[in-house]
């Protein structure tokens, strides 16, 4: 499953990069308004910092296909080919997602709230489908189970499409469908943070280390025994 950092904090998205295996970062225009700084400035920043070949995935403003490819077409070009254009799964998004497809544009269909809008984004050629867990949650459905769906419909139908689950609000829901082999999760730095956030394991490793320096005097480390 690829992890993709879900925020436009340069800063946060530096920490998260430096201590975990990430592989790219996703934005959509409220992220990038709680930056608070020039869209183009932020995406730039982040691009530079994550290197070209890395998962980049910003979305498309316009809500008419050929206002969507305008769109696309100035991101590839601002921010590299591996940057996905994320296309919002409704009726104009479908076909910019075929026109982007021809034209060789790679796209994530986002704001995924049922399976048929995942189904039509895979046949209309995106690369991601990007179910929100949380907020079908908060709509009283169950989130998981509607990415589960999506998933074996890609299956089913041999359809190179991937699940990029997005909108999590705790490491249980991303654990899930990390076991359900979705293809990727795109996660917020508070839910990354908390993968490993557990007393036990904390405690466990202090436990390490002061037993060690028992033996060896405060402080010390191999690096300065060996
Ligand atoms: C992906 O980038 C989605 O836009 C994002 O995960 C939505 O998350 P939210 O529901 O927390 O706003």
């Amino acid at each position: 499953m690829r992890l993709l950092i879900d925020d436009a904090d340069i800063g946060e998205i530096k920490r998260l990069y430096d201590l975990y295996p990430v592989d790219g970062v996703t934005t959509n225009p409220s992220i990038l308004a709680k930056a608070n700084r020039k869209p183009f400035d932020v995406l730039k920043e982040i691009r530079e910092f994550i290197g070209r070949e890395a998962d980049l995935h910003v979305q498309a403003i316009a809500k008419d296909a050929e206002g969507m490819v305008r769109d696309a077409q100035a991101i590839v070009n601002a921010f590299g080919e591996a940057t996905f254009v994320k296309v919002p799964c409704i009726p104009e998004g479908f076909k910019a997602m075929r026109l982007l497809k021809e034209k060789g544009i790679r796209t994530t269909g986002t704001a995924i709230y049922t399976p048929m809008q995942a189904y039509l984004a895979a046949k209309s050629g995106a690369s991601y489908a990007a179910p929100y867990i949380n907020r079908i949650d908060d709509m009283g459905y169950d989130g998981i189970h509607v990415t589960k769906e999506i998933q074996d419909i890609f299956e089913v139908n041999h359809f190179e499409t991937m699940v990029l689950a997005a909108s999590f609000k705790n490491s249980q829901q991303v654990l899930e469908l990390c076991k359900y082999g979705v293809g990727g999760a795109t996660v917020a730095p508070a839910v990354m943070d908390k993968f490993v956030n557990n007393v036990a394991i904390t405690a466990a490793v202090d436990v390490f280390v002061k037993d060690f320096e028992h033996l060896a005097g405060e402080g010390v480390t191999m690096a300065e025994l060996l």
